[in-house]
Formats: structure tokens, sequence, C-alpha cells
């Protein structure tokens, strides 16, 4: 039997399932139509949280064989069992896609479990029964970028969903595109033992950060092993009897050469994950880049049709898709959300993190702003000391003439949680002058911030 909801969201990531939630407590009558057998789409399943538990894991075996004799504690023997880490994933992600279950529970969301496929306006077909609403959401996400020449069967070539599963150390992991998904679980890998080259196409790391944070993080992941071919690109990928060749050529042309591998990871970005929705036949729009497209309020052209998260433009981030599914839930029920896209902080989680908010020297330079630089390193916090994670700095943009904060860039023990103070003052329209003037505690890496925004007006205490 078909019922008729207010809303019906396709996908249950973070976009999806925080869209169904909101709307759903603002009294609205929702469905949320999920393939996957667990909720929490990518980000949940197989992005956000099984990477980051395992780096807390592997970051924890790579303190315990090498950090921990600096601090006077001596562990011997060190071993790993990658069985019971990857079992400990499993049940840190089961946990967090039962909360979202929950929540559905908790909210009277519906769960239709199954494909969707928009109809038209109005109808949304689950596995051949047709569901009827007033607005629909598409919340479908993305999918790895395949790259012509690489055929990933996710066992030797893998993309991230194979490179967390993996059940054995490779000798020598080679990564396609030194991104974020190539710097974290390539970072995973090292620890545990891989020898990890980098291949990246660009003559450069991570190409949305800051050039000096990126050159310096660079620096930082060669000194823990990473290796890098920056420049290069891999143009095919030959399953051997021993494991993979790798034909690797300079990206500007020239004489190619062989590479062998055991496992290759293919992280060169991610597409929208349209496939099967039905888009052509309800005549919704896309973009240049294959996303759909909407407008300031994630309307398609086709009226009742709307979109948020990984399937449009904007930044492939987890809490970039939650805070558009807030925003547009608030405005079927008719509030005003809104989504400020020049305060979107993003984190890439290696050690040291590296933590963004807003512009880029490069940006600013290219836009004609004049701005103020402040830096502060944190070998000269005293927290940073004490804990013996010395590596990086803080680096505050402002603008010359008004001091309002423009840019952010962290890049040092536990950035991403640092950032979070920086992008709420650029929320509310602070000015380095506002942050140095806050009364930091002491000692905490937070002092690193405010001695960045003291640097603004060059006057630093501590360095
Ligand atoms: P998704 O999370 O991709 O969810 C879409 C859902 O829609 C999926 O469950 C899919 O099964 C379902 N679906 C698709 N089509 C249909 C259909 N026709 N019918 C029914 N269901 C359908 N971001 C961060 O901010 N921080 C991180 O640390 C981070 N780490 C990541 C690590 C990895 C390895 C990866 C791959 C990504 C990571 N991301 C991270 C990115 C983040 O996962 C995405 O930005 C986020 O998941 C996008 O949310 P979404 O709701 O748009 O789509
Ligand atoms: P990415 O866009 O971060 O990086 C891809 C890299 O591959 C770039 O440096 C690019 O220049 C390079 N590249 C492209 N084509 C290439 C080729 N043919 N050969 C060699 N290099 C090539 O994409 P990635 O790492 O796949 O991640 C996808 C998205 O997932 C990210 O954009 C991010 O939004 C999200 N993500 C976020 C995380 C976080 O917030 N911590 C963690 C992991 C993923």
């Amino acid at each position: 039997m078909t019922q008729t909801y207010d809303v019906i969201v396709i996908g249950a990531g973070p976009g999806g399932y925080v869209c169904a939630i909101r709307a759903a407590q603002l009294g609205l009558k929702v469905a949320c139509v999920e393939k996957r057998v667990t909720l929490g789409g990518t980000c949940l399943n197989v992005g956000c949280i099984p990477s980051k538990a395992l780096l807390q894991s592997s970051e924890d075996f790579d303190h315990a064989a090498h950090g921990l004799s600096d601090h006077g504690v001596i562990v011997e023997n060190v071993r790993l069992d990658l069985a019971r880490m990857q079992a400990r994933k499993a049940e840190v992600v089961g946990a967090n896609v039962k909360g979202v279950e929950f929540l559905f529970r908790k909210n009277k969301v519906t769960w239709l479990k199954g494909t969707g496929r928009i109809v038209a306006a109005g109808q949304v077909d689950v596995d051949g029964t047709i569901h009827t609403t007033k607005h629909i959401v598409i919340a479908t996400g993305s999918e790895s970028t395949p790259l012509p020449g690489v055929t990933v069967d996710e066992k030797r070539i893998v993309t991230s969903t194979g490179a967390l599963e993996l059940d054995a150390v490779p000798k020598h992991l080679v990564v396609i595109g030194a991104g974020v998904i190539g710097l974290e679980l390539g970072s995973v890998w090292r620890r545990l033992g891989a020898e990890v080259t980098v291949i990246e196409f660009l003559p450069r790391i991570v190409p949305t950060l800051d050039t000096e944070v990126a050159t310096a993080f660079q620096r930082i992941l060669a000194k823990q092993g990473l290796k890098f071919r920056l420049g290069a690109k891999v143009t095919a990928a030959v399953p051997t009897e021993t494991g993979i060749a790798l034909t690797v050529e300079p990206a500007k042309g020239g004489a190619a050469e062989t590479l062998e591998a055991d496992v290759v990871l293919l992280a060169i970005g991610r597409r929208p994950f349209i496939e099967g929705l039905g888009l052509e036949a309800a005549g919704v729009a896309l973009d240049e880049r294959h996303r759909i497209r909407t407008d300031a309020h994630f309307a398609t052209n086709v009226p009742g049709i709307y979109a948020i998260g990984d399937a449009i433009a904007g930044p492939m981030l987890a809490h970039k898709a939650e805070d558009e599914g807030v925003a547009l839930a608030e405005r079927l029920a008719g509030q005003a959300g809104h989504v400020n896209y020049d305060v979107i902080p993003s984190v890439v989680y290696t050690w040291p993190e590296v933590a963004a908010v807003g512009q880029t020297e490069e940006e600013l330079k290219a836009a004609g702003i004049a701005y103020k630089v402040g830096k502060f390193p944190f070998l000269a916090n005293g927290r940073a000391r004490a804990m013996g994670s010395t590596d990086g700095f803080v680096k505050l943009l402002s603008d010359k003439i008004t001091d309002r904060l423009l840019g952010a860039h962290i890049l040092g023990p536990d950035a991403g949680t640092l950032i979070a103070e920086l992008a709420l003052a650029m929320e509310f329209g602070a000015s380095a002058e506002d942050v140095a003037r806050t009364c930091h505690a002491h000692p905490s890496l937070n002092e690193a911030v405010k001695e960045a925004a003291l640097a603004v007006d060059g006057r630093a205490l501590h360095i």
C-alpha cells in the first residue's frame, strides 16, 4: 500500500538522514529511502567513521611502537592484531549506524528499504512500489571517480572502501592521488608497516590547502616514511602473479616507467552518484560537472524536487551535507534555513592534523584582497612541547584594513578541534584582534591560535 508523505528523502547519508530527522522534528510526515542494509550512508559505513577508527588505532599502534620511550614509558614486543583492529572498526561503525536507526524510530521517520527512483515530481518508486509525496529530496551522495586503465576489484586494486577492509598489511601500497583519502589511508597503512608511495598528478599535495601549509605537511609526511611522486600519472595497472604492475608517466609527458605494488589505492576524487535515479525522465538538470544543479535554496529546475550533499556542488564533506539537510528541512517547513559556504571547516585527520576554514593565501591574492598574515609555530607552545607534538603552525589571514578574519589554517596536533574556535569567530565576523584579546586557557594548544592572532599585528608574545 502506498502512503502520502510531506517529504521523501532518497539516501540516508549525513545529508539525507539529518534532513529527514529535522523535517520530522518540525512536524512533517517523512520517509527516507535507503538501499544499503544499514543507514548512515558513505560517511558512517565506508567513509568518515571507519577511516577515523583505523586512523586512531594505527596511531595508537605507532605511538606504542615508537612514540612512548621519549616519555620514559617502555613498551616491549608491540605486535599488531589486524583482525582485532578491523573488528573494532566494525563495532564502531555498527554502533553509529544503529544510532541512526534509533533516531529514525524516535522521530517517526519511515525507512523505505530499497532503491528509490523518481517517477515524476511527487512520486518515488521504491523497488516497484510507488510512494507519493509533496517534496522529494535527493541525497544520494557520491562514489569514487574511476581512472581509465585502472580496474578496481576492491581486493588488490581498491578504492577507499577496499582500503578500509584489507586483511593483511600490504608490502608496497601505491596510492593514486595525494588528496584527503590518499593521505589519510596511506598514513594508516604506513603506520601499520607498509611501504607507501603516493603518485599525484599535480606538482603539490592536497590542492585545496594553502600552499605553505601543504608544503610543510608534505615534509612531515615524508619524515614519516611516505614517498611522493608528484607531477606524475598512472596510465595502466595490470595484475601480475605477484601483484600489480603500474605504468607511471610524467604528467607533462615523457618516458614511462613501471612500478610494482601489491595493493593499489585509487583516490583521485569522488563524483555524484545519480545512477538509476530517473533524473533524465523527470527532467532534472545537471551542471557541467554532472552534479545536480540547484539554486541557493537547494531547488532543482523541477518544482518539488530538491538536492543536497555530495550530489550537488560544493565541498564533499559530511558536515556540509548535514547543514544543507537542516537548512532545506527548515525551508520545507516554512522557515528560513541557510548555509554559510564561506565558513565550512575542512580537516585532514593525519598526524599531525591539517585544518582550514575560509580562504587560502593564494585565493586572497587571486581575488586581489589586501590581507595581513599572523603565524605561530607549535614548537613555541608549552602544551605542544609537553605532549611531544611540536610539528606545524597556525596561520591566520585577516583583511588588511578591517582586520576581519578571512582564513585560518592549522597544521598541528588536534588541528581539527582547534579550527572550531576560528570557524565560530569567522561566523560572528570577528577580527584577528577579537581572537587575540580573548582569554585562552594555559597551557593549551589554543594558545597557539591566540598567538597567531597577536602575530597578525606583529605582537606575538612567545616568539
Ligand atoms: P552519502 O553519505 O554518500 O549517502 C548517500 C546514500 O544514498 C548512500 O547510503 C546510498 O546507498 C544511498 N543511495 C544512493 N542512491 C540511492 C537510491 N537510488 N535509492 C536509495 N538509496 C540510495 N567527510 C567529512 O566531512 N569528514 C571526514 O572525515 C570524511 N571522511 C571520509 C572518508 C572516506 C574514506 C570517504 C569516502 C569520504 C569521507 N568523507 C568525509 C566524505 C563524506 O563521507 C561525504 O561528504 C558524505 O557522506 C556525503 O553525504 P551525503 O548524505 O551527501 O551522501
Ligand atoms: P581529493 O579531491 O581530495 O584528491 C584527489 C587527488 O587526486 C588530487 O590531489 C588530484 O590532483 C589527484 N588526481 C586527480 N587525478 C589524478 C590522476 N589521474 N593521477 C594522479 N593524481 C590524480 O579526492 P579524494 O582523496 O579521492 O577524496 C574525495 C573526497 O572525499 C574529498 O574531496 C573529500 O571531500 C572527501 N573526504 C574527506 C575527508 C575528510 O574530511 N577528512 C576524508 C576523506 C575524504
